[in-house]
């Protein structure tokens, strides 16, 4: 069995004492939410005061992003280890903005996915197509891409501990989510990809959260899908409530 993971990725939102307010609501939240994991993504500003405003809650922290090296001139970059001493334990790799606006690849996805598990961050991989890449039918060729990109040569022990976040990019922040077929359909197809790719071991154990205008009104049909894991929530993780019930699906 999977655990469920509900990760809140906060993007470019939130003062530190903003961010530590909308920390405490969720670990609130959290209490009744037994068995789950979740997880809060603030800017790096904010990570180490949230870290410490939750201590103890079973509300994780993660970063939105980090650099592959140890340390030394890399102007304006995170290590790993300056998230682990932030109190992380996730950090959310290659998300579709990172890849659009700041030139990600499938390759510096891969190398941040072994510098997060290097030092033991659990890395929350996202992959999606455009509108105008399903349209022309070319989504699973896109996805394959990036996860057979994004997880190059790893171990299959390292890929059974790992997130993947399947985000059509057109249903990023637009109210458009992806069917639950669709979703599902696309879930199926990563998960045999993975068993293909690394043994059927590592595809039953590694999770996939569906993302893109996830909602408290659709969070439970798409919870009903075997292969659906878990959401990565943008929007509606900066809305208290609505958190708290993507939290509290049913
Ligand atoms: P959204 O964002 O929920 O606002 O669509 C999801 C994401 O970008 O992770």
């Amino acid at each position: 069995m999977r655990r469920s993971l509900i990760a809140g990725n906060w993007k470019m939102n939130k003062t530190i004492a903003e961010a530590v307010d909308l920390a405490r609501e969720v670990s609130r939240a959290a209490t009744t939410a037994a068995g789950r994991e979740v997880v809060i993504a603030p800017t790096f500003t904010a990570l180490a005061s949230v870290s410490e405003a939750i201590r103890g809650s079973v509300v994780g922290v993660a970063g939105q992003d980090l650099f592959w090296e140890e340390k030394g001139a890399f102007t304006g970059e995170i290590a790993p280890l300056m998230l682990k001493d932030a109190g992380c334990s996730h950090v959310i790799i290659g998300h579709s903005e990172r890849r659009q606006y700041f030139g990600e690849t499938d390759d510096s996805v891969c190398r941040k996915v072994k510098a997060a598990l290097a030092v033991g961050l659990t890395p929350i991989i996202c992959v999606g197509e455009l509108l105008s890449e399903r349209e022309e039918n070319r989504t699973f060729a896109v996805i394959e891409r990036q996860i057979r990109g994004g997880l190059d040569s790893l171990a299959a022990d390292q890929v059974e501990k790992l997130v993947i976040a399947y985000e059509p990019v057109w249903a990023i922040g637009t109210g458009k989510t992806a069917t639950t077929v669709q979703a599902e359909e696309v879930h199926r197809f990563i998960r045999r990809l993975v068993a293909e790719v690394f043994g059927k071991a590592a595809a039953e154990k590694v999770r996939i959260l569906y993302g893109g205008s996830v909602t408290p009104e659709n969070i439970d049909d798409l919870m009903k899908e075997a292969d659906i894991d878990g959401a990565l929530v943008g929007g509606a993780s900066l809305k208290p409530e609505s958190f708290a019930r993507i939290i509290n699906f049913t």
